[in-house]
């Protein structure tokens, strides 16, 4: 979704936001602006297409000259990505330029009512309605104009502003989008996401729902939206900057693919005591464990797949139904949230607007919310009842890999926790299981070692029209992920499948050298997936099978086999997910798709 980059201080302010948006290219847009004060105006350049349009029309920021202003990444919502459309959006008088990441709901009536006061549109966007009404009311003191603004606007928003007649102060404003400040000593940052300004400092202030921040050179003071005068301690961020570099590898992605032994690592081991299981931030007893008489996942892409997997851990090991609902369905279907239901958001940004709808929905309705969550002081992070981080550290590629390995992790770990404080998961198993995730880590880095071969494999699928996953159980989920990798970097129509649900329609689409990859790592579910790989065999597919180590049985129904390390039933997701994120990488990287940033989407999806 849009990202924003604002700088005021004793620097020109065009390079410093150039760079910063170049550190958020990661969370999805089609059009980029800039607008700068330049000791007389506020001006405006910006562009359709790549944010190197905006370098080579700006020089890199040199014909912008100024030490004010506000930039913008556009994810096209209301409007298609265009020049008029891009970010920075003026009044008439170009007295007052905004940027805005969100959607402004009554946009039409307050479109309407601006017409009719004479007010000209020149864009098809929601924004500009901000920049009119903003000018509307605007008396002369900015922070009154942007209140009554904020009173007016339905909708969400994270805004940086500008006014000519203030040159000294930008502004920046936030409702249920992400915005984040920082200062250094030599002047004082707005951005969207932390790596857009952690070259220049660590130290940052989280923006709270309908918050305004007037920012000077030297200070920040921060306002509700009653103009009163706010608090606000600064957070120091502690991440190790290379971390949201590409460190030599070619695609964030495949760098965060190799990062997961450690992101595993990282979630695991510090809950791991004394062969026991401690979630501290849990914020739960073992009574209340015990209370526990249903739990509803609720998440979105690939974090509603490890909701899928957990459900049939949580089932098994802890002998509690489960619900795993993708959010923006939760939200509206009216959710029976019985007594004794716990709610488990999961999100790596944290910023979801359908999840932290869910999240709201549910507390309305009286129940405590645990967000599984990986961005740290993210929305989900502030206003779930607990938190457990997932220690993955910053996610830049936009197809998950790192974060939803750790998703699985701190699943693993709340089902062993609930099954053992139940008395549902026999000490000697939950012993077991511990050894089992512990190796996890070896096993993921031996499945990475094995690249060149999925790289070959995945040379000949360059070409597929369709693939088809297929897998039963927990295998199901593995399938949902693994064909969602494949189509969101690669453009490849993929579908997954319940094993046995294939032959209700959907084995009609299956012809002569359709590729069938069939996740096959329950043992007491393979044989049925065995029959299933044989019926579309017989069909024409080519069947790629990813099972355990020993089963060669397998062999007689597939044409290429990838066998995984021995672990817990319930962990294979884990390592049977690696070769299945490789494979959609190297199709992709072999499509010359744009890996990190493929086209239409977005990191984190701050609009519904
Ligand atoms: O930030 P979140 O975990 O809440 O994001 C949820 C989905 O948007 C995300 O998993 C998406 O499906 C990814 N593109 C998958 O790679």
């Amino acid at each position: 979704m849009c990202g924003i980059v604002g700088y005021i201080g004793k620097h020109e302010a065009a390079p410093i936001i150039l760079e910063g948006l170049s550190k958020l290219e990661y969370r999805g847009y089609d059009s980029t602006g800039m607008a700068i004060f330049d000791g007389e105006k506020i001006r405006i350049k910006k562009s359709a297409g790549r944010l190197k349009v905006l370098e080579e029309l700006t020089h890199g920021g040199a014909t912008m000259p100024g030490v004010a202003g506000i930039g913008h990444t556009r994810w096209a919502t209301h409007g298609v990505p265009s020049d008029v459309n891009a970010h920075p959006h003026y009044n008439e008088e170009e007295t007052i330029a905004v940027v805005h990441n969100g959607i402004i709901e009554n946009y039409i009536p307050l479109r309407e009512k601006l017409m009719s006061k004479g007010y000209k549109f020149t864009s098809d966007t929601d924004t500009e309605v901000l920049a009119h009404l903003i000018d509307y009311y605007y008396k002369g003191n900015p922070l009154e104009a942007i209140t009554k603004v904020m009173h007016r606007v339905q909708g969400s928003y994270a805004l940086g502003i500008i006014f000519a007649e203030h040159p000294d102060q930008i502004f920046a404003v936030r409702k249920d989008s992400p915005l984040i400040v920082g200062q250094n000593e030599d002047g004082c940052f707005i951005a969207s996401d932390v790596p857009a300004i952690l070259k220049y400092t660590r130290k940052v202030y989280f923006i709270e729902n309908q918050e305004v921040v007037r920012l000077r050179a030297d200070h920040m003071h921060f306002y509700n939206v009653d103009e009163e005068e706010l608090p606000k301690e600064p957070v120091t961020i502690d991440w190790d900057a290379d971390a949201a570099e590409k460190g030599g590898y070619e695609h964030f992605m495949l760098k965060e693919m190799y990062e997961q032994p450690k992101t595993v690592t990282d979630t695991l081991m510090p809950r791991i005591k004394d062969n026991d299981i401690v979630i501290e931030e849990l914020g739960m007893s073992d009574e209340e464990i015990r209370a526990i008489r249903k739990i509803f996942i609720v998440a979105c892409g690939s974090a509603y797949h490890t909701g899928v997997t957990a459900k049939y851990i949580f089932e098994g090991a802890a002998r509690i139904p489960v619900e795993v609902d993708v959010a923006s369905e939760f939200r509206y279907r009216k959710p029976i949230l019985e007594e004794g239901t716990m709610v488990i958001v999961i999100s790596q940004s944290g910023e979801t607007a359908d999840t932290l709808a869910a999240l709201r929905e549910s507390q309305k309705l009286g129940h405590k919310v645990l967000g599984i969550v990986n961005v740290v002081g993210s929305s989900i992070a502030r206003e779930a009842d607990n938190v457990m981080y997932t220690w993955a550290g910053p996610e830049i590629a936009v197809a998950t890999t790192k974060a939803y390995s750790a998703q699985l992790i701190a699943l693993y770990l709340l089902a062993m926790k609930f099954g053992k404080v139940r008395g549902t998961l026999a000490e000697a198993e939950f012993g077991s299981m511990l050894e089992d995730l512990k190796r996890l880590p070896g096993q993921i880095e031996r499945l990475l070692a094995n690249k060149e071969r999925i790289q070959r494999f995945a040379n000949r699928y360059i070409g597929a029209k369709d693939v088809f996953f297929i897998g039963r159980g927990i295998d199901y989920a593995i399938s949902m992920e693994g064909s969602l990798k494949l189509k969101e970097i690669s453009y490849i129509h993929s579908e997954a499948y319940a094993a046995g649900e294939l032959k209700h329609g959907t084995i009609s689409l299956i012809e002569e050298g359709t590729l069938v990859a069939a996740v096959a790592t329950q043992d007491s579910l393979f044989q049925k997936t065995l029959s299933n790989m044989v019926e579309v065999k017989a069909r024409g597919a080519f069947v790629l099978a990813v099972t355990n180590e020993g089963n060669t049985d397998i062999e007689k129904a597939a044409d290429y086999c990838i066998y995984l390390p021995k672990t817990n039933q319930w962990f294979t997701n884990s390592l049977a997910i690696i070769p299945l994120q490789l494979f959609g990488y190297y199709v992709a990287v072999g499509k010359g798709c744009d890996v990190d940033k493929p086209r239409n989407l977005a990191k984190s999806v701050t609009v519904e």
